[in-house]
């Protein structure tokens, strides 16, 4: 079974991908984390093609091991938390509208999930790496909750922190290919005033019963 969670920046993906994995025992898989590494290749060699980057890249994703833990490895090399700067946000997300990248990452994409129980996250999962899922979710919130969760997050300034998600967010939402929208029958779940708890009970109640609405 697969699992599909798309939505925007600090809409509470990761947290809430993570919790409905371990509480149904499913492998955890982020995509975004893929994109911030071919980010992070690009930031360190300017100018060199992104698809040829994107398809070099040896990322491996901790979280999909059993006892992972999220760490990040890139070409050998712990990244978990050089990804997770601002910097690599604004570079993952433009080099993510790079229809070579998307083709190289979907399809690593896809040999993972191809067997076992995943709970994926990212942009595209339910409309493009996997339309089949059998449960889609598009989580949500409003732009001032996202950027105060991901202040808090970072440590920084929820202000700067909404300026900078609000050019990502348009990015993503209008960019040629893939771009950020939900999938049809996906569930949509705004998590404005839920807590993490309530977000993944009834996703795990959906998994439970996929044809039911939230
Ligand atoms: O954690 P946050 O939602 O801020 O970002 P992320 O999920 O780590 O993704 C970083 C960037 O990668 C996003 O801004 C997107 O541009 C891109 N991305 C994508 O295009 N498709 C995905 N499946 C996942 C991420």
């Amino acid at each position: 079974m697969l699992i599909a969670i798309d939505g925007p920046a600090g809409a509470g993906k990761s947290t809430v991908a993570r919790a409905v994995a371990r509480r149904l025992s499913f492998t955890y898989l982020d995509s975004g984390a893929m994109y911030r590494c071919v980010a992070l290749c690009s930031l360190a060699s300017p100018g060199a093609p992104l698809a040829e980057l994107a398809r070099a890249a040896q990322i491996e994703l901790g979280g999909t091991q059993p006892q992972g833990v999220g760490r990040v490895l890139l070409d050998g090399r712990d990244v978990s938390e050089e990804i997770r700067t601002p910097e690599v946000s604004e570079e993952a997300s433009r080099v993510a509208a790079d229809p070579g990248v998307r083709a190289a990452l979907v399809s690593s994409q896809r040999a993972l999930i191809a067997g076992g129980n995943w709970v994926a996250e990212g942009r595209d999962i339910g409309t493009v790496v996997a339309p089949d899922a059998e449960l889609k979710v598009f989580l949500t919130a409003s732009p001032e909750e996202r950027a105060r969760r991901r202040a808090a997050e970072l440590g920084a300034d929820s202000h700067t922190v909404l300026a900078e998600q609000a050019l990502r967010d348009e990015r993503d939402a209008t960019r040629e290919h893939s771009p950020l929208q939900p999938a049809p029958g996906a569930v949509m779940l705004d998590t404005s005033s839920l807590t993490v708890e309530e977000v993944v009970e009834r996703i795990a109640a959906l998994a439970r019963a996929p044809s039911s609405t939230a």
